[in-house]
């Protein structure tokens, strides 16, 4: 049996979902998106990314085609009817169908689609040894902070990762950090938790905002600024954060150790205190 997507207004199988070749998101990559984790059938923090989408959608002068308790009555009937307690929710917004032509067209319908998946996290063996990363230059456009479909560049970055069996791509962009394909990074110096601050740069992640306000409350202090590539190689430890990675150790860099070479002290505490708070909101939401 096919699972259920929305498309357009209609719920339906996945493989009876169509859309007519012409439209934007098809042609232009001219859209935005949003992936949704969803613990025990609760979306998390799900007013943060509907508020990330319209930042998208302003973004890319696109009309918010729903309001902010439409989009939430969707997402909610979506899971309902998928049987997993964890799901991941995707939803993307595209400029919709029109003749081809660069500038925007006078009248077009956006096009709105939403599926869910099983939510995979990191399995416990990823928690507990970390991963294995490499490095490349960031030679993303200069807007990465628009939730933007087209992702040419990050799957051809990911790909990189991919070849050599590393799980992500660290990315420096003029000898400073940025983010990796499909994650934020931080890293700890000296017991300083370290991230480059939100700007067109990099994705303002939703679980970024989540681990700075668990350090915060862990009493771990906080730097948020330009981190020269060679501060990033000698760090003491190394993050990638998403909503589907959650928090994970980078091990290694390029094959070489990163601080120790295992997860370190810090990522223990944070890695433990983003169950507990997951687990904390999940009850209240119960
Ligand atoms: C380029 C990029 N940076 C960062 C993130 C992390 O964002 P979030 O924590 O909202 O999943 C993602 C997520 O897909 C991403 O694609």
């Amino acid at each position: 049996m096919s699972e259920i997507v929305y498309l357009n207004g209609e719920f339906m199988p996945l493989d009876q979902a169509r859309i007519p070749v012409l439209d934007r998101g098809f042609i232009f990559g001219d859209g935005v998106y949003e992936v949704i984790p969803v613990y025990s059938r609760h979306p998390f923090r799900l007013p943060e990314h509907l508020a990330r989408l319209q930042r998208s959608l302003d973004a890319i002068r696109l009309a918010n085609p729903m309001t902010e308790a439409e989009w939430a009555r969707l997402i909610h009937d979506l899971i309902a009817r998928h049987a997993g307690n964890d799901q991941s929710i995707y939803l993307q917004v595209t400029r919709g169908v029109a003749k081809r032509d660069h500038a925007f067209p006078r009248e077009a319908q956006p096009t709105v689609f939403m599926m869910s998946s099983p939510l995979v996290t990191p399995a416990q063996d990823l928690v507990e040894n970390g991963v294995p990363c490499i490095s490349a230059i960031d030679y993303r456009w200069l807007k990465c902070d628009v939730k933007s479909v087209s992702l040419l560049g990050n799957c051809l970055l990911r790909q990189s990762a991919a070849d050599v069996g590393a799980t992500e791509v660290v990315l420096f962009r003029d000898g400073q950090l940025t983010e990796a394909s499909a994650s934020n990074v931080f890293v700890i110096n000296n017991g300083r938790l370290l991230s480059p601050p939100k700007n067109h740069l990099i994705l303002p992640g939703i679980t970024y905002d989540v681990v700075l306000e668990l350090a915060a409350a862990c009493a771990i202090p906080i730097e948020l600024r330009g981190i020269p590539e060679a501060e990033a190689r000698s760090a003491d430890e190394m993050w990638v954060t998403s909503s589907t990675k959650e928090v994970l150790a980078v091990v290694t860099l390029d094959g070489r150790p990163v601080g120790s070479g295992r997860p370190g002290p810090v990522f223990k505490v944070l890695h433990r205190a983003f169950q507990e708070f997951k687990r904390k909101v999940m009850r209240a939401a119960a």
